[in-house]
């Protein structure tokens, strides 16, 4: 069995990070979403993955390398363009051979990996297995329409009028038989050549098309905020555990974790949150579901819920709450007169002003 994983795609939803960014690199609780997924792969007994890369292959080259260091043995394989989910099993035929594989998108976040699904597929020996699970927005995936005893009746990328409330998660099994059904499908309204089209042509043809609920937590992370949910789930979860040195006007409550080489100086920090590396934070209080980076400074400020990417400082600014910070950023007070506010700010950013 081997892992297909996408990471290629332009991440629109999630620009300007996505700029300069893999969508797929955006960290939850400072570790990549990427890496989430690898490991539940590795987690699920498979080692031999291929990864789908477009324009920010280097970048996530860089940050998997040859997988090593997951147990994973990683094979690159170029997309020229985002041309769709089935396009990338179409190029990553000669990676996948005849073996069975999961597909597992890059940017989708499953809580409690992905072994039971793995192993029931391999039980039932079917075609193809989905995984499905209740959202309130449908009309922003694929949607699986089900038969009275669960059986799938049709699927349906992103429909304007969702016929059921179930989405279709992006980690998907399958046997050899899907490189007939992607070499079969043409593109869709949208350009791209859909998985969801190649699940319903081996519906059509009478393969076996099996759907699983899935119990726990799962988001596609292409969101905002999708994404600082996730960073919250995840937190929920951390341990305390203070590397970095904390003085004695400091109060730290709750699970925090606190990185080597960090520091904290009269500051209120109120867990779950994770505080990286190398980085300071001064009379300041960061509050619950805040994951600050490596080599920042939080200073004079006051932020909760939010991620803070590595390199940025947050300084004199009160109170930042659901916010994404990129890298290299800097939000600093601005000292009047005139009583302005002074911005430089990248295509497609947010601000939110309250003055
Ligand atoms: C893709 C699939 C969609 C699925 C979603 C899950 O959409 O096409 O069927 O529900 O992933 O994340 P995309 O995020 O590529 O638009």
């Amino acid at each position: 069995m081997k892992a297909l994983v996408l990471a290629g795609g332009k991440g629109t939803r999630l620009r300007p990070l996505t700029y300069t960014s893999a969508k797929q690199l955006v960290p939850v609780a400072n570790k990549p979403v990427l890496y989430y997924g690898l490991e539940a792969i590795r987690d699920a007994g498979i080692t031999s993955v291929g990864i789908i890369v477009g324009e920010t292959g280097p970048e996530v080259r860089r940050a998997v390398g040859d997988g090593s260091r997951f147990g994973l043995e990683v094979t690159y394989i170029p997309q020229e363009a985002p041309l769709g989910l089935a396009h990338c099993v179409l190029i990553a035929r000669d990676f996948l051979a005849d073996d069975p594989f999961v597909m597992y998108l890059g940017d989708n976040f499953l809580i409690g990996g992905i072994a039971d699904q793995v192993s029931a597929f391999r039980a039932g020996g079917y075609d193809a297995q989905i995984l499905l699970t209740r959202v309130a927005e449908p009309q922003f995936y694929g949607v699986a329409e089900l038969g009275p005893a669960g059986e799938i009746i049709a699927l349906e990328e992103k429909p304007a009028a969702p016929r059921s409330d179930l989405a279709i998660v992006g980690v998907y099994l399958f046997s050899p038989v899907v490189h007939q059904a992607v070499r079969a499908i043409g593109p869709s309204d949208r350009g791209e050549l859909e998985i969801t089209d190649a699940i319903q042509w081996l519906i059509r043809k009478g393969h076996s098309v099996q759907s699983h609920m899935v119990s726990g937590y799962w988001r596609d992370t292409g969101r905002l905020q999708d994404m600082l949910e996730c960073n919250r789930i995840v937190l929920e979860s951390v341990d305390r555990d203070i590397k970095g040195a904390v003085d004695t006007l400091s109060e730290i409550t709750g699970r925090v974790v606190i990185a080597p080489g960090a520091v904290v100086e009269n500051s209120i920090l109120r867990g779950p949150i994770v505080i990286g590396a190398d980085t300071k934070i001064s009379s300041a209080y960061v509050g619950p579901f805040t994951s600050i980076g490596a080599d920042c400074v939080v200073q004079n400020a006051e932020i909760e819920y939010s991620i803070v990417l590595d390199g940025s400082s947050v300084d004199g600014v009160s109170r930042i709450a659901h916010s994404l910070i990129g890298r290299n950023v800097e939000v600093s007070r601005a000292s009047g007169p005139p009583y302005t506010h002074e911005l430089m700010v990248g295509d497609h950013s947010r601000i939110q002003v309250r003055s």
